[in-house]
């Protein structure tokens, strides 16, 4: 399992990191265009492979993609992050150029590689991975909802109290600041809905701060987060590697499912050796189909940017 990960830039290093603490992967190249900061990035990495009991090898180069041929997985991470006050549409101008060259780059070295983008505007340059790497659509896959879902159970589990392992719940739609769609009613504690234990204000609350999760981060740090998106990454990762069929939500080329099409936008996804293995269509009540298609005709406008 060879795994590159384009840009070494926080949220990049850190999936390497989670990846190989996790360690299920062979190899794992790290790639930037900064003069030696990959190699600095992987070289202090493998110094802790003693420390943290890992036997995967993290190696860096720049620009050099030959050293990415045949990976069976890449993360594409670069592009610049949103400062704080900026939405993740706002990167649409400068990150687009960026992802479609990095893509393009990739395939030619891995034509048989699952691509996941992590760059922001995500579910737009996921569709845009999806459109220009000449890629089966099941191979191309956006991560957005694996972060928010896990930001929605963090704030769940603050909420009532509990620990988070005990909470169960998902985030689909756009992963942007005012399109993502938390599926409270489905939402539970142990197979309890949450309602049991939150009023609908609280629920309500919850659900407002999840979707500004990353905003409140970037405001917080001065850029954007990298430890949960690392996270999240590495779990669709392992998904991937150990083929375990997990379900995460995930942007996803949708062609009438959710009754949406040519549209990359989060929805519940198994996760196996070949990617998008099956979307979920779940129920959805009549406010959450309503929600889910306003973000999707914002997503709409962002594509309409490219
Ligand atoms: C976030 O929500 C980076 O978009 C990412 O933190």
């Amino acid at each position: 399992m060879k795994v590159t990960i384009v840009g070494a830039g926080a949220v990049g290093a850190s999936c390497a990191e989670y990846i190989a603490i996790k360690d299920f992967a062979d190899e794992v190249v790290l790639i930037d265009i900064k003069e030696g900061f990959a190699e600095g990035k992987a070289m202090d990495l493998m110094q802790t492979s003693s420390l943290n009991g890992f036997d995967s090898t993290i190696t860096g180069t720049t620009g050099d993609y030959s050293k990415t041929a045949n990976s069976d997985i890449a993360v594409i991470t670069s592009g610049i992050p949103r400062k704080p006050g900026m939405t993740r549409e706002e990167l649409i101008s400068t990150n687009a150029g960026i992802v479609k060259n990095v893509t393009e780059n990739i395939v030619k070295y891995s034509p048989n590689v699952t691509l996941i983008v992590v760059s922001n505007p995500m579910d737009t340059m996921a569709y845009l991975a999806a459109k220009s790497s000449g890629l089966p659509k099941n191979r191309v896959i956006g991560m957005g909802g694996a972060l928010d879902s896990a930001r929605f159970k963090y704030n769940l589990a603050m909420a009532m109290n509990c620990p988070t392992s005990e909470v169960n719940a998902m985030v689909i739609g756009g992963h942007t600041d005012t399109g993502m769609v938390p599926l409270i009613e489905k939402a539970n504690r142990n197979s309890i809905p949450v309602a049991k234990f939150l009023s609908a204000e609280k629920q309500q609350e919850v659900v407002e701060a999840t979707k500004v999760g990353g905003a409140t981060l970037t405001k917080l740090l001065g850029t954007s987060a990298w430890y949960a998106p690392g996270a999240a990454v590495s779990e669709i990762v392992k998904a991937i590697a150990l083929d375990s069929k997990k379900i995460f939500p995930c942007s996803a080329y949708l062609t009438g499912q959710f009754g949406l099409e040519d549209i990359c936008i989060g929805v519940p996804c198994v996760i196996g050796k070949n990617g998008i293995e099956k979307i979920v269509e779940v129920d959805l009540s009549n406010a959450e189909k309503e929600k889910m298609q306003s973000s999707a005709e914002e997503v709409r406008k962002t594509n309409a940017l490219l």
